[in-house]
């Protein structure tokens, strides 16, 4: 059977990032930075800089402010926020906005740009659960036939036994887990984790000691020990989430009310004031309670000087705020007028959002360093290059730019495969440079036609 499936919003923000995912961190030792760490390439001022300000970040020193990250195309300045937020932690978000991508979008400017700064705020519920846990020692599935077609056999309930180091104990349940212990196959041997609550039964691994009974193929199973102590036992769950997905979840929820039984719910893609207020109530509380952690991310948006002035209004108001990602800017412009203004700023930004700025500057790339950013992206994107390939490879970059470099790797790559050779070869980058064209190139190409047409 064919399933239609919508591409999640999620896919086009991983695309954003899988430029980047040899980025661990700022690659610091210290407050210094080491020439190549953590994925990172020189650049070795911004980076310093980028690691004073995630030392201001952690320190709750930097309300109040941002960053903007200035430099030529290419330079890292992405790379740069992507590492700011790898250094503050797991689970902290980082959210990628193009500042035009406010413009394009179909619901309302303030709507969006509140929505992206929620998603840009996360939190780590904890939450104590009685599950039981253990390794399966009796299973029993009782079946019946199927109400409507009597050739066919449905499970109707399960009896299974399943023992700690300690303990052991006889649990009865009935059609829904019969169901999953089925659908994940689970047998003797296994150790699974059992939530009376929400209904859900799921295997963790195949037990160590199952193991040396029988040989199973290694490749595919997870092994685990055999828990200890009792068999019902409380646990902590931690999940992360933000803001943004909160608010969903409590949307969805208040929709499935009369009005979405009669008329089939509402597609809005706008959030109630209302709910919100929801969310930072629940949020508050399970703080209070010391049940949750909130992770403010950082929010990046690149081409700032494309912003116009109402946005920038509604970031300094939000950069007050109680509970405010962090923000960080990058662009390639110089002088130019502030959008929705006749008036020219550094940037494009206003003063009164200058005068919050920390700016960083990154520098282009010696050729060395290119060559070197072009070697870990290879091996992260399992590539192989002839020597004389990367050389030249390393010419374009610095001819062209160090992106365009890196973005010919993968088709070159393919064009290495259909000439039967492991790694990429010179010609086989000669090749796919002389049909992908980078940006000056085919600006300069629609140039020469259009005043060839216009004269
Ligand atoms: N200093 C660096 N070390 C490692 N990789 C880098 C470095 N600078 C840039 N890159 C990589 O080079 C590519 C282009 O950089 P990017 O951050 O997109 O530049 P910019 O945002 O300034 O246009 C990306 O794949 C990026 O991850
Ligand atoms: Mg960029």
């Amino acid at each position: 059977m064919t399933k239609l499936r919508e591409i999640p919003e999620s896919i086009k923000e991983w695309e954003r990032v899988s430029a980047h995912s040899h980025i661990t961190g700022l690659g610091l030792h210290g407050i210094k930075a080491k020439p190549v760490a953590d994925g990172m390439v020189g650049q070795t001022e911004a980076r310093e800089a980028a690691g004073l300000v995630v030392k201001l970040i952690k320190e709750g020193k930097f309300g109040g402010r941002a960053v903007l990250i200035v430099g030529p195309p290419g330079t890292g300045k992405t790379a740069l926020a992507q590492a700011i937020a790898r250094e503050l932690g797991k689970d902290v978000p980082f959210v990628h906005l193009a500042a035009s991508e406010i413009f394009s979008t179909d619901i309302r400017k303030t709507e969006f740009l509140t929505q992206t700064l929620r998603k840009a705020i996360g939190a780590r519920i904890h939450e104590i659960r009685k599950v039981y846990e253990g390794v399966v020692k009796e299973l029993e599935i009782e079946k019946a036939p199927h109400p409507y077609n009597p050739y066919q056999q449905i499970p109707v309930s399960a009896k299974i036994k399943i023992a700690t180091k300690d303990e052991s104990k006889k649990l009865s349940m009935d059609q829904s887990f019969a169901i999953q212990i089925l659908q994940q196959g689970i047998e003797n041997g296994d150790v699974v984790q059992i939530d009376p609550e929400i209904g859900r039964i799921v295997k963790l691994g195949k037990s160590e000691e199952s193991l040396k009974e029988k040989s199973y193929d290694l490749t595919s199973e997870k092994v685990v020990p055999v828990p200890k102590g009792e068999v019902l036992k409380e646990k902590e769950f931690v999940y992360p989430v933000t803001l943004h997905s909160l608010d969903l979840a409590f949307a969805r929820r208040a929709e499935s009310d009369i009005f979405n039984l009669f008329f089939g719910g509402r597609e809005s893609k706008e959030i109630d004031a209302e709910i919100r207020q929801q969310v930072d109530e629940y949020i508050k509380n399970l703080v209070e309670e010391g049940k949750c952690e909130l992770l403010p991310g950082v929010i990046f948006i690149d081409e700032v000087s494309m912003l116009d002035i109402e946005t920038f209004a509604f970031l300094n108001r939000a950069m007050e705020q109680e509970l405010s990602p962090i923000m960080i800017f990058a662009t390639n412009r110089g002088m130019t007028t502030v959008r929705g203004t006749d008036i020219v700023s550094p940037h494009g930004i206003p003063l009164d959002l200058l005068d919050r700025l920390l700016i960083i500057n990154t520098k282009p790339y010696s050729r060395e360093e290119i060559k070197e950013i072009l070697k870990i992206r290879a091996e992260k994107e399992k590539i192989k290059l002839e020597d004389e390939a990367l050389e030249y490879l390393t010419d374009i970059g610095e001819r062209t730019s160090l992106r365009h470099a890196i973005q010919l790797m993968a088709p070159a790559y393919e064009v290495a495969k259909e000439n039967k050779r492991e790694k990429i070869a010179k010609e086989d980058l000669v090749f796919v440079e002389e049909r992908f064209v980078d940006v000056k190139r085919s600006v300069e190409y629609m140039k020469s036609i259009e005043e060839r047409f216009l004269k």
